[in-house]
């Protein structure tokens, strides 16, 4: 069979499951089974062997279950940066490298500590340490498999040496001071993750979802506890989600801190918050 003729069998197996993307995922998942790029795959046609279409009958049939393309091919791709996932772990998601441009301007070249909060996979907490060469970073996490899965990551990126991952909840963390806290805490609202799409709530971590009956529960410990643990000066930085700007403003403002940067999505959505202690 020709790679076209099994692209769009794919294809059209997703489309009868309501998989909006069903074209370009049965191109990403061939030219996986295939070993080469999407570009190559369309424009060089191929036969396909046997085995190889076995290969990527199975995959559109995990697919078809809504199953999401990182988790089938473990990785997941953050500023240019391939990062190891499983199901435990939540996947990176391109607004959340609305987050780490500002956080390396204004720390450019200083030694700063800082830790990330829900660290997941890694990839905010690899990021900063992969571009600011004299950071040191502490990254906690409630869940132990989502600790592990950054320790793959961090082996694999080489950046140990000026990391530590610690499973554990934010209301644990005494005695320590941080020039900058960075996170992406869970904030759906906990009736809505209903309606969120299968792909997410049939695979994705709750514990990374779930941010309670308003959505702030996480953002509030946070906030709460960054007065104690944050240095004068020092950053918070939090991804917060659409339609949450005036109240995570207000949380703030009554916990002694005050906005000095947002940052809004192509849908002009505020979607990221810094704020420094008042
Ligand atoms: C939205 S995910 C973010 C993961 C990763 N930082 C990213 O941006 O892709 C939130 C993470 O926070 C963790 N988490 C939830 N509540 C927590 C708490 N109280 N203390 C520490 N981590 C928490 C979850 O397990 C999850 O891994």
């Amino acid at each position: 069979m020709k790679a076209s003729e099994a692209i769009n069998i794919g294809s059209k197996i997703l489309k009868n499951r309501n998989i909006i993307s069903h074209k370009i995922d049965a191109e990403i998942i061939l030219s996986h089974v295939l070993k080469t790029s999407r570009e190559k795959l369309l424009i060089n046609e191929q036969a396909i062997s046997y085995i190889n279409l076995k290969r990527f009958k199975k995959i559109i049939s995990r697919r078809s279950k809504k199953e999401p393309i990182a988790y089938i091919f473990n990785k997941k791709e953050f500023r240019s940066k391939d990062f190891y996932v499983v199901k435990n772990s939540l996947i990176p998601r391109p607004e959340t490298e609305l987050l780490i441009d500002p956080i390396i301007k204004k720390f450019k070249g200083k030694s700063i500590y800082f830790l990330d909060m829900g660290v997941g996979t890694g990839c905010i907490m690899l990021s900063i340490l992969s571009e600011l060469n004299n950071s040191r970073g502490l990254g906690i996490d409630i869940c132990n498999k989502a600790i592990s899965v950054a320790k793959i990551n961090l082996e694999t990126m080489k950046l140990n040496k000026r990391a530590s991952l610690k499973c554990r909840s934010i209301d644990t963390i005494y005695n320590k001071k941080f020039d900058l806290i960075v996170s992406n805490p869970p904030y759906i609202v906990k009736r809505e993750i209903n309606q969120l799409s299968e792909d997410i709530k049939k695979f994705e971590p709750q514990k990374a979802l779930d941010g309670g009956h308003d959505g702030l529960d996480v953002i509030r410990k946070v906030i709460y506890k960054s007065k104690n643990i944050l240095k004068l000066n020092g950053i918070l930085a939090l991804e917060i989600g659409r339609g949450q700007y005036y109240s995570v403003y207000n949380i703030l403002r009554l916990n002694g801190l005050r906005e000095i940067k947002k940052i809004k999505d192509y849908r002009d959505n505020v979607r990221c918050i810094f704020s420094t202690l008042k």
